[in-house]
Order: structure tokens, then C-alpha cells, then sequence
């Protein structure tokens, strides 16, 4: 194993197999984990960069059997938050101090590209560098972002092993999906994508693949995150919560695209106080604090536990500066742009 993790320091690539090896490995997690963060080190520096997220609507038109959003939980209460409102919140995270937002919602057919437009240009006269997490559109959608200044966008592939996608997202398919991030490459986004880890059948050569398919996608982001059972879904009942094997997955994403950015997300620290810490010593250098109002947040349930509930925009920003105090790194001072994307645009 220490082999394998020297070569993926030393050369950045590794064969599906050696990911197997040590994805299935128990023993060399820490070893793993500290070897992402010395290659985080190297080719990111020490800064972590802060994205204020909005979840601006919980409506989904989609189903996907993991997710508290899917349209068959009658349950849920789902909201809308207005654009007047979406550009003060916007406007209050510049306040605070952060470069980037990003604006993540259900597939909310509510949200047509017109309206989208007016949103992207009001956030993008703040100044602030802008992330869209909305779903799957058409190239022509997603070019009409681009055009009226969105710079990045996340859509994460879920899993590469196409029939466990198509199996736990009905109605949609995976060719589709890739096709969106190729779509968004092609028109200059910086690409954010992802996976789940610990979906019901998913197998450790997959979580192999979805490593190698993020590097033969270009993705400049790449935010993973443990699948948690949400109770009114179909998988309710199923075992979720893998955290280590999550970091796992995270840092050899690291070790394979050394300069991308690489979130600590709010699922591991769902799954333990330590998650997004372990995650932040383990490869990561981005977090995106929740700058939603805390009424909304409760509401945005696309699993259970999310530990950002409870508190204001301010109080979300002031216990990650905090945590990241903690461990001796620094907010990062610009709107932290991908090394990976910055560097193909200069090449270009
Ligand atoms: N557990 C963890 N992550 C989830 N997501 C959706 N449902 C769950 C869940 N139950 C993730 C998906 C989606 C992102 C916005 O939230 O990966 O892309
Ligand atoms: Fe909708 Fe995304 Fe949840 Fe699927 S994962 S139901 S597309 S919000």
C-alpha cells in the first residue's frame, strides 16, 4: 500500500486496480489521508477558499430515490426564495466578506433562463464570482449562464456505474448527464462534478471509475460526499454513512488531480463532528458555509442531520472561520479560482 501511495504522490496517476487496492485497504487510511494533504499542500497552498451558498428553491421535478428533495415527498415544505430576496442575501455574503456564492436548488422549472439571467447579471454586478448548482439544462441554458457572467457550475455525475444511476434516478440517464458536464466544459465553465459514496449496491471498482472518470471529464472541482438514508425516501432503511471510505475516496481524488478544488463537505461533518476537519487535513481546500436564511434551511433536507440548520448566515461564516483557525490554515483571500482551469486558460 505505501508503494501505491508513494507512486500517486510522486506521479499522480494510478491504474484502476492500485485504486482498488487501496479504496478496499482499512489500514493505510491515515497514510492516504495525509498523503492528500501534502500534495494539497504543494500545488494549493494552505488557504481555504469560502463559497457562500443559497439554496434558493427546494422544488424538484425529479425523483432520485436518495434525496429528501424528490418530488414524491409530499412531506417536505418546499419554498421559493424571490430574486429581490436571492440579491440581498447575495449582496449581505459580499458584506461578509466572501468572493464566491453559489446558487444551488432543485430542478425548479420555475426558474427559466430568463429569470436566471436577471439573477446571474444581479449577482455578478457585486463583483462576487458566481457557482450555479441547478441541474441539467441544454447546452443553449446553460451557454445563456455563461454568457451573462456564471463562472462555474456543479453537477455532480453521482456514480459512474450507469445502471446504479439510472436505477436510483428514474427517468433520467447517465449519458445525458455527462453530456451536461461536457457541455459545460466546452463553454468555459469551471466544471464542478462528484459522487456518493455508500449508495445500496455500489461497488468499490466503481467508486475506482468515478475517480479515473473525474480526471477523463477535466473536472476542475470535485465534491464527495457519503450518502445518508433520508426516512421519507425509498431508501430509507438503507446502510449509508460511510465516512471513512468517503475521505477515501476524497484523497485519492486528490492525490489524481492535484490541482482542483476539492470541498469538505457538509455530509461528512453530518456523519461526525470531526468529518469536515478529517476532510480539510485529508486533501480538501474549499467549504461553502450556508448563507440561506434559517428559516429556509430546514427545508432544504436533501438528507437528515445537516448540521448547518440551525444558525444565521453569520453564525454559519464565523464557526467555519473558526474551524478553519483551528487548524492553522487561512481563508483564502481571492475567489479562489481552480489552479487546473486557470492554468488550461493560459495554454490556450
Ligand atoms: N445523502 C447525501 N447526499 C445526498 N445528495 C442528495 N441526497 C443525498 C443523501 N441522501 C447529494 C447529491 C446531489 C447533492 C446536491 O446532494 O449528490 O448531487
Ligand atoms: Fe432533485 Fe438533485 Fe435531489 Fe435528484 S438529487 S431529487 S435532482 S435535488
Amino acid at each position: 500500500m505505501k508503494k501505491i501511495i508513494e507512486k500517486a504522490v510522486e506521479t499522480h496517476s494510478l491504474s484502476r486496480d492500485e485504486l482498488i487496492a487501496l479504496l478496499t485497504d482499512k489500514d493505510y487510511t491515515d497514510e492516504l489521508l495525509q498523503a492528500a494533504d501534502a500534495v494539497r499542500k504543494k500545488y494549493v497552498g494552505d488557504e481555504i477558499h469560502l463559497r457562500g451558498l443559497i439554496e434558493f428553491s427546494n422544488y424538484c421535478k425529479n425523483n432520485c430515490l436518495y434525496c429528501g428533495l424528490r418530488r414524491d415527498n409530499k412531506e417536505l415544505e418546499r419554498y421559493r426564495i424571490d430574486i429581490p430576496t436571492i440579491l440581498t442575501l447575495a449582496e449581505h455574503a459580499k458584506n461578509m466578506g466572501l468572493k464566491t456564492v453559489v446558487l444551488q436548488s432543485g430542478e425548479d422549472m420555475h426558474f427559466t433562463t430568463e429569470r436566471m439571467v436577471e439573477i446571474i447579471k444581479g449577482i455578478k454586478a457585486l463583483g462576487l464570482a458566481l457557482t450555479l448548482s441547478i441541474g441539467e439544462k441544454s447546452l443553449e441554458e446553460y451557454a445563456a449562464y455563461r454568457q451573462a457572467g456564471a463562472d462555474r457550475f456543479l453537477i455532480r455525475i453521482e456514480t459512474t456505474d450507469k445502471k446504479l444511476y439510472e436505477d436510483n434516478d428514474p427517468g433520467m440517464s447517465w449519458e445525458a448527464r455527462a453530456q451536461c458536464m461536457r457541455d459545460l466544459k466546452k463553454l468555459g465553465f469551471e466544471l464542478g462534478s462528484g459522487c456518493l459514496v455508500g449508495l445500496p449496491n455500489q461497488t468499490t471498482e466503481s467508486l475506482a471509475d468515478d475517480i479515473l472518470f473525474f480526471k477523463e471529464m477535466s473536472c476542475d472541482m470535485i465534491g464527495i460526499g457519503p450518502f445518508i438514508p433520508h426516512p421519507k425516501t425509498p431508501l430509507k432503511d438503507a446502510k449509508g454513512g460511510m465516512l471513512d471510505l468517503s475521505l477515501k475516496v476524497m484523497a485519492l481524488t486528490r492525490l489524481i488531480l492535484p490541482e482542483i478544488n476539492i470541498p469538505a463537505t457538509t455530509a461528512m461533518e453530518t456523519l461526525a463532528p470531526n468529518g469536515q476537519a478529517r476532510a480539510l487535513c485529508g486533501g480538501a481546500n474549499v467549504i461553502m458555509p450556508n448563507i440561506t436564511m434559517t428559516d429556509y434551511r430546514k427545508h432544504y433536507q436533501l438528507y437528515p442531520g445537516k448540521t448547518t440548520t440551525g444558525y444565521t448566515p453569520d453564525e454559519s461564516l464565523e464557526r467555519v472561520i473558526k474551524k478553519i483557525e483551528s487548524l492553522g490554515r487561512t481563508v483564502g483571500k481571492d475567489c479562489g479560482q481552480s489552479k487546473k482551469w486557470l492554468r488550461e486558460q493560459q495554454s490556450k
